[in-house]
């Protein structure tokens, strides 16, 4: 059975005021810098999309494809294996990256990216997020641009799916965890 979502946790309206503070201030810290662009698929498509387009600065995108063991609603509770599907193909070493992430949840998948990646060398490397959900933080990573603080709970539709799912939800929903069964 289809789901029917029920008001948004966060609206269209106010998700476009917000990227395009967003973009502005990273229009600003990353103006003259060597900038490229990182969207952390798939969660991330339509966040990166909408931002990419609010960042007026000159800039190189690229995509990572990312999966965690993270298709159950209580990922987190469990220990989390990430793992990185695709390389990038901008080569990065000298270059400032600014990671797309959709949701920050225990830190741990943003945690692994920079690792990863700073292994390649970059000038700099930083995390944007549309949302995060600091009660679950179990990483200490530092998240530098957050979009939305959310409660703790399980969210659905602009990019972000359940079981793959509602990803393209115009709007963000908490997700009705009553009868769960389709
Ligand atoms: P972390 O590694 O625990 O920070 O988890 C981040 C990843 O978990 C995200 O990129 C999402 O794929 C997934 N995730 C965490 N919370 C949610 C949610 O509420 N809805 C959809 N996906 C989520
Ligand atoms: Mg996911």
């Amino acid at each position: 059975m289809e789901r029917i979502f029920g008001r948004p946790i966060v609206t269209q309206e106010e998700m476009r005021a917000r990227i395009r503070e967003m973009g502005k201030q990273i229009t600003i810290d990353y103006a003259g810098k060597d900038f490229v662009l990182v969207g952390v698929l798939k969660g991330a498509y339509a966040f990166y999309a909408d931002l990419a387009r609010a960042i007026r600065i000159p800039m190189r995108v690229d995509f990572l494809m990312v999966t965690s063991d993270g298709a159950q609603v209580k990922a987190s509770d469990k220990v989390k294996t990430v793992k990185m599907m695709t390389e990038l193909t901008e080569d990065i070493a000298g270059k400032d990256v600014l990671l797309v992430e959709d949701i920050v949840d225990s830190g741990l998948t943003a945690q692994h990216l920079i690792k990863t990646l700073a292994k390649k060398k970059p000038r700099s490397i930083k995390i944007c997020t549309l949302l995060s959900k600091t009660d679950r933080r179990t990483s200490t990573v530092t998240i530098d641009y957050v979009g939305f603080k959310i409660p703790n709970k399980y969210v659905v539709g602009y990019g972000l799916d359940y079981q793959q799912k509602y990803r393209n939800l115009p709007y963000l929903a908490v997700l009705d965890m009553e009868g769960d069964q389709e």
